[in-house]
């Protein structure tokens, strides 16, 4: 991109981000609209609101069993984490390491470390299988649960059916093994949520500024303010 060009569009982007917050609301207030975006359906909220809560509130229908999920497991993860969940090269190991939490060498697996089953749920169906990530159904994710619980000797029966009913239930072993953050910067401010009017103090804008040139030789040599 041409130093001009970029130059160019350096001011443009400042000067957008000069308008401010409140100017913003000005101009819509005044009926100028910007026709960008267009709000989310519903159904696109529903994609991305996929998070389960400890307690298991926003769990997705289902069901499954450790005997299940084990024949899914053999195909869609044990050729990473191993077909004990023992981790195969450095792929995670999802099995054992309890009361390792403490020594020089903590093991943390699903078992030892992990305080909640619902973490499990919402992790698996988020983010797994490693680069295919939400190939699974909620009940299919249900039963890998119930199966990586049973490894690690969470659960007992195979057969045991774990679902959005019970899986806010599930003790874990190490439920109470995290503390609160007691240190003062750490705890919980009234946060703003809408027609924020949070003061200020642009010290410097990367665009103009111009962090990252094409090349630092021709890189324009602006300065704001
Ligand atoms: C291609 C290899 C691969 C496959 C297949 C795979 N995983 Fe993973 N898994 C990973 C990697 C890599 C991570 C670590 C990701 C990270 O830390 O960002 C991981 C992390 C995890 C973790 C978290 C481990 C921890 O303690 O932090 C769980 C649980 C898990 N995988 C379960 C599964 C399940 C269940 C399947 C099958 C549906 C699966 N994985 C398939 C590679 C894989």
């Amino acid at each position: 991109m041409s130093v001009l060009v970029k130059s160019l569009l350096g001011g443009a982007v400042a000067g957008s981000l000069l308008m401010g917050a409140t100017a913003v609301a000005d101009e819509i207030a005044a009926g100028h609209v910007y026709d960008l975006g267009r709000p989310a359906t519903p159904e696109e909220i529903a994609g991305w609101d996929v998070d389960v809560m400890p307690d298991g509130t926003g769990a997705a229908m289902g069901q499954g069993t450790a005997a299940e999920g084990e024949e899914i497991y053999m195909v869609q993860c044990a050729y990473c984490h191993g077909e004990f969940g023992e981790g195969l090269e450095r792929y995670p190991v999802l099995f054992g390491g309890e009361d390792t939490l403490a020594s020089g060498n903590p093991v943390k697996t699903p078992g030892s470390y992990w305080p909640y089953a619902s973490t499990l749920y919402d992790y698996i169906y988020r983010a797994m299988p490693f680069g295919q990530a939400q190939l699974m159904t909620p009940d299919q994710v249900y039963a890998l649960t119930a199966y990586l619980l049973y490894i690690n000797f969470v659960i007992d029966d195979e057969d045991f059916v774990l679902s959005n009913e019970n899986i806010g239930d599930i003790e874990m072993p190490n439920r109470e093994g995290f503390i609160a953050d007691s240190r003062p910067d750490a705890q919980p401010a009234e946060v703003c949520m809408s027609a924020c009017d949070v003061p200020t103090t642009v010290v410097g804008r990367a665009a103009i500024i111009d962090v990252t040139p094409d090349n630092a030789d021709d890189a324009p040599a602006i300065v704001l303010e």
